[in-house]
């Protein structure tokens, strides 16, 4: 039989129910945390949440065929093999890199670094490096430096990788946005907005760029391009920012030089991530940063010092566990990530290829101009994206449409335009899937495009 409660305690659940959290207005929130940047990677999620028969082209994930957790436990045992051995730590010492709070900027330092030359042919201090909680956190921590005011702005091509928009935002750093051709980034007009940004009295600190396969066009810079790019940041005295996480997955030819090879004066700030060549639930990426920093007394550091001192004040250090698993990763590959991703890069040739002859099978040869009317393509030559333009708005309502009524997903392209573009194109990503739901998709695709005919 139930007991009648205690007055005491009614009294307290009243209290309970009438307590009402303090309430926090939106608007008084920081202005990242409302802008649509930050919000259209959870829009999509959410989306395909809904509709998990869907083919979807939106994820930019990596293939996971080949994922093994038993392979884990190997590359652990592996990089613990290393730091006993030709590291020639303690029991104590391996002991404590695995559990204990770790060195800010890394453990695995020295084998990026020689992944660096072995793939890049780049010589890099292993003091230079920092490793990050993925590249997304080596972004925040190098534009968080760079913006000391709302003076400072950073450029980049549109469209741009919205993990850079989002970073940008977080720290407040006006983007302003660079046009973007076939081949990337225009440096014409680069200089000219970099000139035009100074005579409003603001000072242009960097310019990011994704040269090799760009996510989200595809597009690759020629090596021409590269050497005028680093004459203008030199001529301008800007940095810049060169993200490459796709360089591995070449369709064919062989690699143009990285910026940062091609870099005689430390102009470039490299961002790394093995989110797409190892595997990204490590969350492990890299910045090389040798540029000194004066400190006004005749004194100077490293670019790299001062960000570990930001890193310090956010994650501390990354994950020694998940360092670990990569630096075993990059250990049993004789530190060559060419070499460890062969398999992946195999598959995304297949599936690019595959995605292109469907889409002319589909859409005809034309189009490749963009006029009015047709559906048009760009053809990249690797990576995991392309880009179709086609003749009627593909915004977040068509996506719903188009998931709803043909089954399909794609990610609208506006959302790397920050608002000043792409209102008619979507991004197709064919990275995690089989050629044969590559096909499916594109069926679908062709039978919206044929209903907004
Ligand atoms: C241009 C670009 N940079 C970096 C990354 C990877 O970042 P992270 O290492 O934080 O996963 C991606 C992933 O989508 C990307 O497209």
């Amino acid at each position: 039989m139930a007991t009648a409660p205690h007055p005491s305690e009614d009294g307290a659940r009243a209290a309970v129910a009438s307590a009402r959290p303090p309430r926090i207005e939106a608007a008084g929130l920081h202005e990242s945390v409302g802008n649509p940047v930050l919000t259209s990677m959870t829009l999509l999620n959410e989306i395909a949440g809904r509709f998990p028969d869907a083919v979807s082209f939106a994820a930019g994930r990596p293939y996971e065929g080949f994922y093994d957790t038993r392979a884990l436990a190997g590359h652990l045992r592996t990089f613990e093999d290393y730091l006993r051995g030709e590291a020639g730590l303690t029991d104590q010492e391996v002991t404590r890199a695995f559990f204990q709070y770790g060195r800010t900027k890394g453990i695995i330092h020295e084998l990026i670094a020689r992944h660096l030359a072995n793939d890049e042919g780049l010589r890099a201090d292993p003091e230079d490096i920092l490793v990050t909680t993925g590249c997304q956190e080596a972004m925040v921590l190098v534009l968080r430096a760079l913006c000391r005011d709302r003076r400072d702005v950073v450029l980049t091509s549109y469209p741009s990788y919205v993990g850079f928009l989002g970073a940008a935002r977080l720290v407040g750093m006006p983007v302003h946005g660079v046009r973007e051709g076939a081949t990337g980034i225009d440096v014409d007009d680069l200089t000219a907005r970099i000139r035009r940004a100074r005579a409003k009295g603001l000072r242009p600190r960097a310019c990011y760029v994704v040269p090799d396969f760009a996510n989200p066009s595809g597009a690759t810079m020629t090596t021409a391009d590269r050497r005028r790019l680093l004459e203008v940041a030199a001529q301008e005295d800007i940095l810049l920012l060169e993200d490459n996480p796709y360089s591995m997955f070449r369709l064919a030819g062989s690699r143009p030089p990285t910026l940062k090879s091609l870099d005689r004066d430390g102009r470039v700030v490299y961002l790394g991530s093995f989110a797409k060549t190892a595997f990204a639930g490590a969350r492990i990426g890299y910045v090389v940063a040798e540029q000194p920093v004066a400190d006004g007394s005749g004194g100077s550091t490293r670019f790299v010092d001062e960000l570990a001192k930001l890193k310090s004040m956010l994650t501390l250090n990354t994950s020694t566990v998940a360092q670990a698993v990569i630096g075993g990763y990059l250990l049993e590959h004789g530190c060559s990530v060419e070499k460890a991703s062969v398999r992946e890069a195999a598959v995304y040739r297949e599936n690019l290829r595959h995605l292109l002859g469907g889409l002319t099978e589909r859409f005809g040869e034309g189009g490749a101009d963009g006029a009015a009317g047709k559906v048009s393509w760009n053809t990249p030559n690797g990576g995991m994206f392309a880009v179709l333009s086609v003749p009627f708005r593909a915004d977040r309502a068509m996506l719903e449409y188009s998931a709803s009524r043909f089954g399909v997903l794609w990610t609208p392209m506006e959302h790397f335009y920050a608002g000043t573009g792409g209102q008619r194109q979507l991004r197709l990503s064919y990275s995690v899937l089989s050629p044969e739901r590559i096909s499916t998709g594109l069926d679908r695709l062709a039978a919206l495009v044929r209903d907004r005919a």
